[in-house]
């Protein structure tokens, strides 16, 4: 059985990437990535994204393996982020005569990158091409993940190849579908994926969900992780969720501590939010947590609340830096409550405040602030601030 012939005449040439151990130079990748691309053999071929360059020769192995010495007729660019792109100067020099179809954006960017500027066909949105039984359709995407993002619909398969729409963190280990994998160990990272690679661009994601309902597709290929059919339900319900900033009822405390006053603080609003039922909390401290973990928490759940300490008449850099985080991707609403220390002169709670007015979070409940060292006198306050946030979660 050749399972990567995921339809009759749709093949999977992507590849594993275990060793990168940051997506982007930023994102942890504890379970790897692939880099997915596809081969739509009919009367004509047609290659639909490409790979990361360093995996260009696996790539055309791949594709030797799929149709042997056949001549490849069109390289569809759906993305041209160079984990998708940067193979396109080799593969040219293999297929000499292949035509690079991309809209007008991802030709400008082909020239940009890789000073190509010939044997390429301009597509607009719903235009075709004929592959012989089979067609590919372009729809624009723009922003899911960069402006020229398109996808590619061949309707009489009822394949999507949707870009980085519906990727996730985690290479594929053995089978390609979702009926060959345990799809389980996906969930979380792929909110990992959306919050840290496309959070900020929930609007176009939303648009872009729009036309694929339209679409009603029985297949989706993404250029991240599994392929998708028996979970395609799920799949949209995690985009869908993502995109509108949706939040389930949860808790993510971010702080920072240096000397653990401030972490005592943390740790007393997350065993207070527990007394009064409310679940599920997670705790992070951010001098060592997995930034791109606490921000997919920070998508996933409605609730956030985060402590630093003063320091050079600021706040605290770790926390700081979260929130940059969280400012780029424009969430717009969450329960917030923050709390913060200082020993000699205050800064870290106003700025956590600005923070959120900057954000056009609304203000539920009033800060805690902390001078010097924690004791049993800052247990109320604590307090307070769970009984508040819990109020507010409740509703
Ligand atoms: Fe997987 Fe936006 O590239």
């Amino acid at each position: 059985m050749n399972i990567t012939e995921i339809l009759p005449g749709i093949h999977y040439v992507g590849v594993n990437d275990r060793t990168t151990t940051r997506f982007e130079g930023l994102w942890s990748l504890p379970q790897g990535v692939s880099y997915n691309a596809y081969l739509v053999a009919d009367e004509k071929v047609a290659l639909i994204d490409t790979v990361e360059e360093g995996f260009g020769s696996r790539l055309t192995e791949n594709i030797r393996e799929a149709i042997g010495d056949r001549k490849i007729d069109y390289r569809v660019i759906n993305h041209m982020e160079p984990d998708h792109s940067s193979s396109v100067r080799a593969l040219r020099m293999l297929y000499p005569d292949i035509q690079i179809v991309g809209n007008a954006k991802t030709l400008q960017m082909l020239q940009g990158f890789y000073g190509i500027d010939t044997g390429t066909l301009e597509v607009k949105e719903g235009d075709s091409i004929s592959l012989g039984s089979k067609t590919l359709s372009f729809y624009m995407a723009p922003m899911v993940h960069w402006p020229e993002t398109m996808v590619t619909w061949c309707a009489e398969a009822g394949t999507l190849f949707s870009g980085d729409a519906f990727g996730t963190f985690g290479a594929i280990d053995g089978g390609i579908t979702d009926s060959q994998i345990d799809p389980s160990r996906y969930w979380d990272e792929m909110r990992r994926y959306y919050a840290c690679i496309v959070g900020k661009y929930g609007g176009p994601v939303q648009k872009a969900l729009a036309k694929v309902r339209g679409l009603n597709p029985t297949t989706i290929c993404s250029t991240h992780g599994p392929v998708w059919q028996r979970e395609i339900p799920q799949v949209m319900d995690v985009y869908d969720r993502l995109s509108r900033y949706e939040g389930e009822p949860g808790v993510v405390i971010a702080y920072g501590s240096m000397y653990g006053n401030t972490e005592q603080m943390a740790e007393r609003i997350a065993r207070e939010l527990a007394a009064e039922g409310v679940g599920p909390i997670f705790v992070h401290n951010m001098s060592y947590a997995d930034e791109s973990i606490v921000l997919r928490d920070v998508f996933r759940y409605d609730t956030l609340i985060v402590g630093g300490p003063t320091y050079n008449g600021g706040l605290y850099p770790p926390v700081a830096r979260l929130l940059d985080l969280i400012a780029a991707r424009c969430v717009p609403q969450r329960n917030f409550g923050w709390f913060g220390s200082f020993c000699w002169a205050s800064a870290a709670v106003r700025c956590l405040g600005e923070f959120a007015q900057k954000m056009k979070w609304e203000a539920i409940c009033e800060p805690v602030e902390m001078k010097q060292g924690f004791s049993p006198a800052w247990h109320e306050a604590c307090h307070a601030l769970a009984a508040r946030i819990a109020g507010c979660m409740h509703r």
